[in-house]
């Protein structure tokens, strides 16, 4: 979606259908969805147990993709190695389909491009020779769609050879009104494995606009409004995303498919992507640019404990090859990469593979840095400490033994950055280790250790020492361990713009990316939902989940910790002073322990509870949700596991 000309055309066209749209307000949870459900509720569904890696075809050559070039790129990831190291996926992206089939609704290959899928009889066409290519070479195969009637290329590549063809309905080729249908023919009949959809569908096919007009397409009244989550309608969006997940389901009892929602970090997708698919999309999409990258980056980074095993942020595809990621910018290359892998982001390619530098090859494959983004806990690199122009990010690797750590020179000149023990949740007084996993070496320190960063420059090591939990484990640590089930928020924010970038759609034409209020009010690590420090009755702390009250937070006691301590309270941030809350921690549904009311002001009050044998642990923060006054911000403070009982 990246035409300047529509966003600004469709501008007044959304008031003339805004009485169609029902802006929706968050409504407080159900008293019943803060009850501890006792197992735990985050989605198994799809097979993406760590990020997806492989290729898609898009950045390379939009809608002018064609087999050669695909298996071109098939051929490169076998040969080079890069297979083996988990680059699979195969992913065709835009611009594959000639039209629906009137008679019967089934979809038709553009032969042209595909000749493989001219396999006649009375199917037409077929993916299936190109599947069973693909898989003979030891490859999985991806498909792109729509959620609505039309696709992206139908509004923004009106130049394009390959667009689909014949009348209004032989040109609607997304899955409305055809969910099962086509998951059916994708997923039974051709054998792909993993799907893409997007969501222009819902988004650019206006009322009344010149596009529809022009274009003669089935006009439909927009759920999605770019830029305005309240005229956006988020659970009309959700719900055809879940028809599709139930559908994939079904056709693929097995569970051996991946889910990519496409809907660029809109209608509160950050929220309930994980409850629907593997993997969503947190912002626009991604453009060769150093800005861009940074945008894209800021969209994912801030949610690591809405990511974990089977479900990621999706920052987009990797934009290596192709302008400040082109061979001439080493520096950026890495950059970019070692980003991606920090924040568990797929790592899916997207130049001509067959005709990219050898320098390419090798940081892809880079197999410590490809180790951190598969690692199978799926913990998120947490952002440690941010700044405008350096951030460290920290992530934690398996059970917390080791971490891995990027510092990130997000500017043009160089930049001094210090790492301290405590930024990795080491112990000051003892040696650190860090392994350069871009140059291989190593060093120790002890309690910090400075660095000038080039511009642009990430160094990624990991880092071995005394953890300062010596025998448990900050929940911060382990986001992937952690479900977000209910998050309290009441009201779906606007996201948070941190890096602000000429918008790929709409260029100087519109009002700019204006700041943006800065935060959404999701669950955090370390920090509030909105990005302070944790602090209650002045007491700071480093450690801790920051979140609304009236939430419900799961937590996996996979390693089997016997106890959980935290020094809870309302935030000194929180913009309601007025209501106290309570804070409780179940233990498969039992309760363990909770608070007494606190309040603004009162000291942080200290739990223990005894986890001995739990599974799963649920922390709930109960107030009043009285709908005039915003949400009180909860604090869980230092809030662990360790491993013995009775400290
Ligand atoms: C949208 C998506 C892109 C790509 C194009 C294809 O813009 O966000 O990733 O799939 O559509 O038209």
């Amino acid at each position: 979606m990246s035409q300047p000309r529509h966003r600004s055309v469709l501008r007044g066209v959304f008031v003339t259908t805004m009485a169609l749209l029902v802006a929706h307000a968050y409504a407080k949870p159900a008293a019943d969805a803060l009850a501890p459900a006792g197992r735990w509720e985050g989605k198994t569904d799809g097979s993406a147990s760590t990020p997806p890696m492989g290729w898609n075809s898009w950045n390379a050559f939009r809608t002018e993709v064609d087999e050669d070039k695909v298996m071109g790129a098939a051929r490169v990831l076998v040969d080079s190695g890069l297979a083996k190291l988990g680059y699979t996926q195969v992913n065709l992206d835009d611009g594959w389909w000639l039209k629906r089939r009137t008679s019967d609704g089934r979809l038709q290959i553009r032969t042209g491009i595909f000749p493989s899928a001219a396999t006649g009889g009375p199917d037409g066409t077929s993916f299936r020779p190109f599947t069973d290519k693909l898989h003979a070479m030891g490859l999985k195969a991806g498909i792109y769609t729509d959620i609505g009637r039309n696709a992206c290329s139908q509004a923004y590549d009106l130049h394009s050879p390959n667009l689909p063809q014949g009348t209004t309905a032989e040109r609607e080729v997304g899955l409305d009104g055809h969910v099962t249908q086509d998951i059916n023919l994708y997923f039974k009949e051709w054998g792909f494995d993993y799907i893409k959809i997007d969501a222009c569908g819902l988004a650019d096919f206006v009322p009344g606009s010149e596009l529809v007009k022009k274009q003669d397409y089935r006009a439909m009244a927009p759920l999605i409004e770019r830029g305005s989550i309240n005229r956006t309608d988020i659970g009309a969006v959700r719900a055809r995303y879940e028809a599709v997940a139930a559908a994939l389901k079904a056709a693929r009892p097995a569970n051996d498919y991946v889910l990519s929602i496409c809907a660029w970090g809109m209608a509160n997708v950050r929220t309930w992507g994980k409850d629907v698919g593997n993997l969503w999309r947190t912002s626009a999409d991604i453009t060769p640019s150093w800005t861009s990258m940074l945008h894209n980056f800021d969209s994912a980074a801030k949610r690591p404990l809405y990511a974990g095993p089977g479900h990621w942020n999706d920052p987009d595809i990797l934009h290596i090859g192709h302008g400040d990621f082109d061979a001439a910018h080493p520096v950026e290359v890495r950059s970019h990469f070692s980003l991606w892998a920090m924040i568990n982001a797929p790592m899916l390619v997207s130049y001509d593979l067959r005709n990219g530098p050898a320098s390419f090859l090798a940081v892809l494959g880079n197999a410590d840095v490809v180790r951190l983004n598969q690692d199978k806990a799926g913990h998120q690199g947490v952002v440690t400490y941010d700044s405008d122009d350096a951030q460290i990010i920290v992530k934690t690797l398996g059970d917390g033994q080791r971490k891995a750590v990027a510092l990130f020179n997000r500017g043009a000149s160089p930049a001094p950055v210090t790492l301290l023990a405590r930024h990795l949740k080491l112990s000051d007084s003892a040696p650190v280790t860090l392994r350069d996993l871009w140059s291989k070496q190593s060093a120790t320190f002890t309690g910090e250790k400075a660095f000038t960063l080039a511009p642009h420059e990430t160094l990624v090591f990991e880092a071995t020492g005394k953890r300062q939990l010596e025998n448990g484990v900050y929940l911060s640590e382990i986001p992937g361990s952690i479900n977000v089930a209910v998050d309290g928020t009441r009201q779906a924010q606007p996201d948070p713009t941190i890096h602000r970038m000429i918008d790929p759609w709409s260029n100087t034409r519109s009002g700019g990316s204006r700041p943006q209020y800065a935060g959404w009010g999701g669950a955090q690590a370390d920090t509030t939902p909105f990005g302070q420090t944790l602090q209650v009755a002045g007491q700071a702390f480093d450690s801790g989940i920051g979140i609304m009250a009236n939430s419900r937070l799961q937590v996996k006691n996979d390693a089997g910790h016997a106890l959980l301590t935290a020094s809870v309270g309302v935030d000194d941030s929180t913009e309601n002073t007025k209501q106290p809350v309570r804070f409780h921690v179940y233990g498969d549904g039992k309760l363990l322990a909770e608070s007494p009311p606190v309040a603004f002001g009162t000291k942080a009050h200290w739990l223990r509870a005894d986890i001995r044998g739990v599974k799963i642990i649920e922390l709930v923060v109960r107030g009043a949700a009285s709908d005039g006054a915003p949400p009180v911000v909860a604090t869980w403070g230092d809030v662990q596991l360790v491993r013995a009982a009775g400290r």
